[in-house]
C-alpha cells in the first residue's frame, strides 16, 4: 500500500498486523514501521522497517519509483525497528546515508556498513534536495542517544521517528480518519508510557521548539499521521510529561491462592468509596505495558505479591524491574501487601522499589497476611483503602 501525503511524499511502510512483542511491551494492537519517500531532484527516504518487511517496503517503493533512483536515504534514529531492512536497502538502492554522527556509530555497531557512503549531520543543518531543504534537528533520548527528526521546510511536514507514535495497526494512515479519537489517544499514551517515559524531562523542550515550527503534518514512524490533532498531540505530550497526577489508584497483583486477590480486592472497595478511581490488574492477565499507561500520572501504586520461596513472587519482580526502568514520576503513593505462610518477604523487595523510584509509602498492619484473608482481616483492608484515599501527598 502507498499513501499519498502530499505532493511528491508518499507513505511506504509496512503494516506489522501480527508483532506481539516489542522488547517487553505486548503490542496486542500491531504496528506500522513508517518509511516516507520524497520525491525531488534527490530523492529521498526516511527511514526504513525491521529486517523481515524489506520486501514490502521494496514492492511499495518499486510502485512509486525506480530504487536505483533513490538518493539519500535519511536515519533519524538506528533501532533494528528502523533500520533493520538498512544493509539490503543500501545494497539494492545505492543510496547514501543521511544521518548524525552517534547514529552513524550505533549503525556501524549493529551492522556491515562497509562500503556505505555517509553524510553526517549536526544539529538544525540543512541539506538540499532540489525544491525543499530537508533540516535535521537533534532529539537526543527520544528514544535513543542517536535519536533526530527531520523538517521538510517548504513541506511544513515534521517526520518526527519514535516521538508521537503509536503501536497501532490500522487501515487508517492518518488521524481524521479513526472514528474513535479516544482510542487514538490512549494508544499513543501507551507507547509513551513504556517508550518515553523516562526521558520524559526532555519532552517540554522539544515540544516547545516543535511549536516555533509550522507544521502542516506530524509523520511519526510508528502509527498514524498527525494532521488535525497537531496542537492536541503536542499539549497531551506535555501533560505526560508534566508528572501531573489525577486521583487515580492502580492496583497491581499476582496471587497463589486467592489471599493476596482478596486483600486487592478489599482496598480497591476502600478507596473506591472514599471516591478514587480504581484499576485493578491481576499481572497474570494483563500486558505490562497497559498497566504502565495507567500508573504514568495515577496519584497511588499498590502492589501486591505473594511470598514464594522466602522471596517476590516472580512475575511481581519482573513487573518490578519493568517499572522501575521506566521511572514514572515519584509523586506517587506506594503500597506494598501481600499473604504469606511462615515468613513475609515480599513487601520489603517492593518497598525497596518504591524507595528508589521516590514514592511516599503507606503503611498499615493489614496490609501482609499469613495465610488467608478472613473476614475481619478484609475489612481492615478496606478500611484501609477508605484511609488511603484521604491521604496527602
Ligand atoms: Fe521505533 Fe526506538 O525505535
Amino acid at each position: 500500500m502507498v499513501v499519498k501525503i502530499k505532493d511528491s511524499i508518499y507513505w511506504i511502510g509496512a503494516i506489522d498486523w501480527e508483532v506481539r512483542e516489542f522488547h517487553g511491551y505486548e503490542t496486542l494492537s500491531g504496528s506500522t514501521y513508517n518509511v516516507y519517500l520524497i520525491k525531488d531532484e534527490k530523492n529521498v527516504l526516511i527511514d526504513a522497517t525491521k529486517n523481515y518487511l524489506f520486501n514490502e517496503l521494496m514492492l511499495n517503493l518499486k510502485s512509486v519509483v525506480d530504487p536505483k533512483e533513490i538518493d539519500y536515504i535519511v536515519v533519524n534514529h538506528g533501532e533494528m525497528d528502523h533500520s533493520g531492512s538498512l544493509e539490503k536497502l543500501v545494497e539494492y538502492t545505492g543510496a547514501t546515508v543521511i544521518t548524525n554522527e552517534k547514529c552513524k556509530e550505533h549503525l556501524e555497531l549493529q551492522y556491515n556498513t562497509e562500503g556505505w557512503e555517509f553524510i553526517t549531520v549536526d544539529d538544525k543543518e540543512e541539506i538540499d534536495t532540489g525544491n525543499r531543504k530537508l533540516k535535521f534537528i537533534k532529539t537526543p533520548m527520544l528514544h535513543w542517544p542517536d535519536n533526530m527528526v527531520t523538517y521538510s521546510i517548504e513541506d511544513k511536514i515534521l517526520f518526527s521517528n519514535d516521538a508521537f507514535g503509536q503501536h497501532l495497526a490500522s487501515s487508517e494512515r492518518f488521524d481524521y480518519q479513526f472514528k474513535d479519537l479516544e482510542m487514538l489517544f490512549e494508544e499513543t499514551k501507551e507507547y509513551f508510557a513504556n517508550i518515553l517515559l523516562p526521558y520524559r524531562m526532555l519532552v517540554p523542550r522539544v515540544v516547545e521548539s516543535l511549536k516555533n515550527l509550522d507544521i502542516e503534518y506530524i509523520c511519526p514512524s510508528h502509527g498514524v499521521i498527525w494532521k488535525e490533532y497537531i496542537g492536541d498531540i503536542l499539549e497531551k505530550y506535555l501533560e505526560w510529561s508534566s508528572d501531573r497526577y489525577v486521583n487515580r489508584a492502580v492496583i497491581v497483583y499476582d496471587t497463589m491462592y486467592n489471599s493476596t486477590k482478596k486483600m486487592a480486592y478489599s482496598m480497591g472497595d476502600g478507596l473506591m468509596d472514599g471516591g478514587v478511581e480504581v484499576k485493578i490488574y491481576n499481572l497474570s492477565k494483563t500486558p505490562m505495558n497497559k498497566i504502565m499507561r495507567d500508573i504514568l500520572d495515577a496519584k497511588y501504586v499498590l502492589i501486591g505479591s505473594p511470598t514464594l520461596n522466602s522471596n517476590i513472587y516472580p512475575p511481581v519482580a519482573k513487573f518490578l524491574a519493568y517499572m522501575e526502568g521506566l521511572k514514572p514520576a515519584g509523586n506517587k503513593i506506594g503500597v506494598a501487601f501481600g499473604s504469606y505462610g511462615w515468613m513475609e518477604m515480599a513487601t520489603d523487595v517492593i518497598k525497596k522499589t518504591f524507595e528508589k523510584l521516590g514514592f511516599k509509602v503507606a503503611e498499615d498492619e493489614c496490609l501482609t497476611c499469613r495465610f488467608v484473608p478472613k473476614d475481619d482481616h478484609l475489612s481492615k483492608c478496606y478500611e484501609f483503602g477508605k484511609k488511603l484515599a484521604q491521604m496527602e501527598l
